[in-house]
């Protein structure tokens, strides 16, 4: 059966890495006969250019009727000044919520071809391999009420709202245990249970689910201390599960230590395994149109969603050799590039991609 993916190239660098990332899927499709279709949407500052909404009513019936999406970097400059509800960004969240897209897995492995470009010493990076599990559809993201009020003495207060139900984090914790087990078997679940009384549930709830997985280690570590670990010592972790928030600030962490977070792709799962799927990065407006983006990162989140959504494990397989392949030829785009390498623009590191894959 076809496999329909809905592509959203969004904006700022998002419709450069996303065009290597289909031609890679293109290759792929004829090569192997995978099946795969194409279809274009809309969204953030590129679906408000043209609806004046960034998530247009069509993109989210593609979305829904799609067995997967792939989405480039949504935001930008030029729609900052938008009020709050109609930025970018809120179409990214809106349609993470509306295919209850919960599970945010993101990878972060150390290339050694890359270890030089890592700010951190070799020693503590190399053959790094670790996954957060970033909650990514509950939490202070969601959470109800938010806003800015006004108070009786005329100042005004900001508010947002940090809630997780039993349920949320249940399943979440199923998604990093069962992620676990295909890997080394440890889950660290972090949280600020010493302070907030929401991630004190989500402790509960993890040790909870923990029993069910007794091949599994869970161990709990409080948000500032995970974040001081991961640049001191990032290999004791395997799995991190986390809230939204946190998740959000510790991948990006966890994107340094592997030298450049133009190379950590992403995919948001829903309970059947539907997904999307994005580089971590952001639409890097200073760069955008220059073909000198690093399309990897969107690349090798096309070989996760050949993984995850199709089950097709050879063809996720190839394109991550191939990836490696191309950085053994010694191409580097800007992000990654040091002394020595050949310097290549987006494009190009997409030929060295494709290449490889011809063999
Ligand atoms: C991410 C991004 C988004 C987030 C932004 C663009 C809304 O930083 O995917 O990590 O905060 O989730
Ligand atoms: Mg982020």
């Amino acid at each position: 059966m076809t496999k329909k993916i809905a592509v959203l190239p969004g904006d700022g660098i998002g419709p450069e890495i996303v065009a290597e990332a289909i031609r890679v899927l293109e290759f792929l499709n004829a090569d192997m006969g995978l099946d795969l279709s194409f279809e274009n949407g809309l969204i953030g500052g590129a679906g408000y250019d043209a609806h004046s909404t960034p998530l247009p009513e069509q993109t989210l019936s593609l979305c829904k009727q799609a067995d997967a999406v792939l989405l480039g970097a949504v935001g930008g400059p030029k729609w900052e000044p938008l009020e709050h509800a109609v930025r970018p960004e809120r179409g990214l969240l809106g349609i993470r919520s509306e295919l209850q897209l919960f599970s945010n897995l993101r990878p972060a492995i150390l290339y050694p071809q890359l270890a030089d470009a890592s700010t951190l010493k070799p020693d503590v990076v190399s053959g790094l391999d670790l996954m957060i599990v970033r909650e990514l559809t509950g939490g202070i993201y969601f959470g109800q009420p938010r806003g800015v009020r006004a108070l009786k003495n005329g100042e005004k207060q900001g508010f947002n709202t940090l809630v997780y139900s039993e349920s949320e984090i249940r399943r979440i914790a199923h998604s990093a245990f069962l992620t676990a087990q295909k890997r080394n078997k440890k889950v660290c679940s972090v949280d600020k249970a010493n302070v907030l009384e929401c991630t004190e549930l989500w402790r509960e709830v993890m040790d909870e689910v923990a029993k069910g997985y007794p091949d599994v280690m869970l161990s709990h570590m409080y948000v500032d201390n995970a974040a001081m670990q991961l640049v001191r010592a990032p290999k004791q972790f395997d799995v991190m599960v986390t809230t939204n928030m946190f998740g959000d600030i510790l991948s990006d962490t966890a994107a340094m230590l592997t030298g450049s977070i133009g190379m950590l792709p992403s995919a948001s799962l829903d309970e059947q395994g539907k997904g999307m799927y994005e580089p971590i990065h952001g639409s890097a407006p200073d760069i955008a149109g220059k073909n000198l983006a690093n399309p990897l990162a969107t690349i090798l989140s096309v070989a996760m969603m050949l993984r995850y959504t199709f089950g097709e494990a050879i063809a996720a397989d190839r394109i991550e050799k191939a990836v490696d392949t191309a950085l053994d030829t010694g191409v580097r785009t800007s992000d990654i590039h040091s002394e020595g390498m050949q310097k290549v623009s987006t494009a190009q590191m997409g030929d060295a991609v494709i290449n490889a894959l011809k063999g």
